[in-house]
């Protein structure tokens, strides 16, 4: 069950937006932001709020990578496999990561830390090869800066607890 103030503020949202359509993927993300994912709880609120049925909310959400169905890290890691990242290096900086972690593409290291993805372009292409981390954009990473930037992400989550 999500807060009132949440609520009130995503129905405020809707409100603005020219259809409900418009703010789903919004909404998803901060009902995704509270339940650190889209659970199926979620997915009814969704569309309560929306004024949409279930399956029209879980329709929206499978098109969106970066909505999650399923549990996931605190941190879920995007790398891009889209032709100029691939170009670049993505895919061994993917094994590298996995090597790193010690889990497969589309798993979560066992400390919930971290999931790693693959997804498409990130729309970073000039600076390939390219990772997301939650709102944060990474490029040119190199196997050496990844390790760095994985890093800095644990030391951010034992700060905030
Ligand atoms: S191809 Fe990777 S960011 Fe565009």
């Amino acid at each position: 069950m999500i807060p009132e103030t949440l609520k009130t503020e995503l129905t405020a949202r809707i409100a603005a937006a020219v259809t409900p359509r418009e703010a789903a993927v919004d909404v998803m993300k901060e009902l995704q932001r509270h339940y650190g994912w889209l659970t199926d709880e979620a997915v009814e609120e969704a569309a309560l709020l929306l004024g949409l049925s279930p399956l029209q909310v879980e329709e929206l959400a499978t098109f969106y990578e970066m909505i999650y169905r399923r549990p996931v890290g605190k941190r879920v890691i995007h790398v891009c496999d889209s032709i100029s990242c691939w170009a670049m290096g993505g895919e061994p900086l993917m094994a590298h990561l996995a090597r790193q972690l010690g889990i497969e593409p589309g798993q979560t290291t066992p400390d919930g830390v971290f999931t790693l993805l693959p997804c498409c372009c990130l729309g970073n292409c000039g600076e390939a090869p390219a990772m997301l981390i939650g709102d944060t954009l990474f490029g040119r990473v190199t196997p050496e800066s990844a390790a760095g930037i994985l890093d800095t992400e644990r030391k951010t989550i034992t700060t905030a607890g």
